[in-house]
């Protein structure tokens, strides 16, 4: 999602700095912005060099006036992000973070600033859909929130607010979906086809759940139903056995080949 970003803040005029402490990640993000806006620039959208042209691979954090993180949804990896962050951009810098679960307040407590880091969840494919979903932890000032949502809009995007509690409200009612698409699967109800044509054609989704589960990562909705679960403290948010067996062994959906299907 860190290229999809990177491509919608680029491609609204303003300058990226992309990095990933992994080797070959800003590469790969680079290659799939580049197949993006092609098919973008083939209905009129900006020119692909144009945009790439104001997006910088850094080796490191640098100084920015925002950082919008999102790296693997694991909390002692951004909390320790979010502090290094601190350290690096200036004192009026906005901390965004595009996680899906883990608490913004969590993240603000890890740095000097709580009252500039705030949640802006992006929607995947990031260039097509329209949602962001800004999330207020508990210190988070209106100044900041104002500059989030304006910022949401003036990349052509459509922000609504949530309160800071777990999974928000896009995976407070995504993810119990998908793990009870998981759960028809593993209990023998019908084949992955037949679960997602169900809800492709019986409830005008674009995707089925299983197919969308693949496309997020089977890695990412398990660590979401897991927030969720020790979050609310109910037991019907309890990750289904079958995603947990999947992501022991390798299968996370798309960027591993294979997840529900393959790939
Ligand atoms: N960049 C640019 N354009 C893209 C694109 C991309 N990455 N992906 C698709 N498109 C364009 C296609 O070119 C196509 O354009 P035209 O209509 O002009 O031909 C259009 O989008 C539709 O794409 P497709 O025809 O290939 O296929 P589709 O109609 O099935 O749409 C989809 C693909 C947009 C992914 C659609 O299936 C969809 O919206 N799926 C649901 C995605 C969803 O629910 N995402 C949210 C996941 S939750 C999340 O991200 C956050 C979280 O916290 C877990």
């Amino acid at each position: 999602m860190g290229g999809g970003i990177a491509q919608v803040v680029a491609a609204s005029g303003r300058r990226v700095s992309l990095y990933d402490a992994a080797p070959g990640a800003v590469d790969r993000g680079l290659a799939t912005m580049r197949r993006s806006l092609a098919k973008l620039a083939e209905k009129g959208g900006a020119d692909p060099d144009d945009v790439l042209a104001r997006v910088e691979p850094v080796d490191d954090l640098v100084p920015a006036d925002l950082m919008i993180e999102a790296v693997v949804e694991d909390v002692a990896v951004k909390t320790e992000l979010f502090a290094r962050a601190d350290g690096v951009l200036p004192g009026g810098a906005i901390l965004a973070s595009n996680t899906s679960s883990i608490p913004i307040t969590t993240l603000g407590a890890a740095t000097s600033r709580p009252q500039s880091v705030i949640g802006m969840h992006f929607f995947n494919p990031v260039p097509v859909l329209k949602l962001v979903e800004v999330i207020r932890g508990l210190e988070t000032s209106d100044e900041t929130a104002g500059a989030i949502v304006a910022l949401a809009q003036d990349l052509g995007k459509t922000p609504a607010e949530a309160r800071d509690l777990p999974g928000f409200v896009s995976n407070r009612i995504l993810m119990p979906f998908i793990n009870e698409a998981a759960y028809a699967l593993l209990e023998g109800v019908a084949e992955p086809e037949a679960i997602d044509t169900i809800a492709r054609l019986g409830f005008a989704h674009p995707m089925g759940p299983l197919a969308l589960a693949d496309l997020i990562g089977l890695d990412t909705c398990a660590a979401i139903m897991e927030v969720l679960h020790e979050g609310l403290g109910d037991p019907k948010y309890a990750p289904c056995p079958l995603l947990r067996q999947y992501v022991q062994a390798g299968r996370l959906g798309r960027k591993s080949g294979r997840g529900f299907f393959a790939y």
